[in-house]
């Protein structure tokens, strides 16, 4: 009688041993890219999408930068505003729930050489995006393509309700290689997950309302520190390494 029951929209799996070895382990294997629905369940979603709706209310976004070509105005290229969240800020205690829990699953994945040669000791900030509905997307891009250490790109979503027919707003990655294009609406609760070098370049589809993600970058040891060799890198946020959290509360 050790039946597993299989998550489902009553029940989030905040398991991270059961998702590393049912979806990323195998979907990272094959796919290079791994969708989990009901990530944290409606409860703690909730308080997420509640927190980011705050911030934004709050003025806290600005408009998203380019790593390289600084004098182009980015507007063009992404249309997103964006806050990077450490996770302790009043106001943000949920945000660093789900990175915890975020870094949980992707530290049991990699664990033993699971995930291929990728050896994680760190991750970015996250980075809370929202697309105001203006018609702006992101257009087609890899967000490593130059080995700046980054090597997995989790993205968190967090729009009830997201019709892409009349909202726009679907993420479309064309993984290197393959004849296929992957569709992901940017539903509520949903976490996707993917190779962030250029196995996997990707277009956010301009939106028509509101939309919201969060996002983080887990760095590879070793391309880190060849990356730190090699460049100096920019002061950007994406260039500020922060410990994955031990203990999360799971
Ligand atoms: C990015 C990005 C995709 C999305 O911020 O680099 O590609 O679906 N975002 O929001
Ligand atoms: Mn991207």
């Amino acid at each position: 009688n050790s039946i597993q029951k299989t998550p489902g929209p009553a029940e989030a799996c905040l398991s991270a041993e059961h998702i590393a070895r049912q979806y990323i382990i195998p979907c990272m294997k094959y796919y290079g890219i791994c969708l989990k629905d009901y990530f944290l369940g409606a409860g703690l979603g909730d308080k997420v999408r509640e927190e980011v709706e705050a911030l934004n209310n709050s003025g806290k976004f600005r408009g998203g930068q380019l790593v390289s070509q600084k004098s182009i105005p980015s507007g063009r290229i992404r249309g997103d505003q964006i806050a990077w969240v450490e996770g302790h800020e009043p106001g943000c205690e949920s945000i660093g729930m789900l990175m915890a829990h975020i870094d949980e699953a992707v530290m049991y994945s990699a664990a033993n050489g699971q995930l291929g040669n990728c050896v994680i000791n760190g991750r970015t900030k996250a980075m809370v995006a929202c697309y105001p509905g203006n018609g702006t997307g992101y257009v087609r891009h890899v967000d490593n393509p130059n080995g700046d250490g980054r090597c997995i790109t989790c993205i968190y979503y967090l729009n009830k309700n997201w019709d892409v027919k009349t909202q726009g707003g679907l993420l479309q990655i064309f993984p290197e290689g393959k004849n296929v294009v992957a569709n992901i609406e940017p539903l509520f609760d949903r976490l996707l997950i993917f190779w962030s070098d250029r196995r996997n370049p990707h277009e956010v589809k301009p939106a028509y309302a509101t939309r919201y993600a969060i996002t983080v970058w887990y760095f590879d040891a070793k391309e880190r520190e060849e990356a730190k060799q090699k460049y100096r890198l920019a002061a950007g946020q994406k260039g500020v390494q922060v410990p994955v959290s031990q203990n999360s509360n799971t």
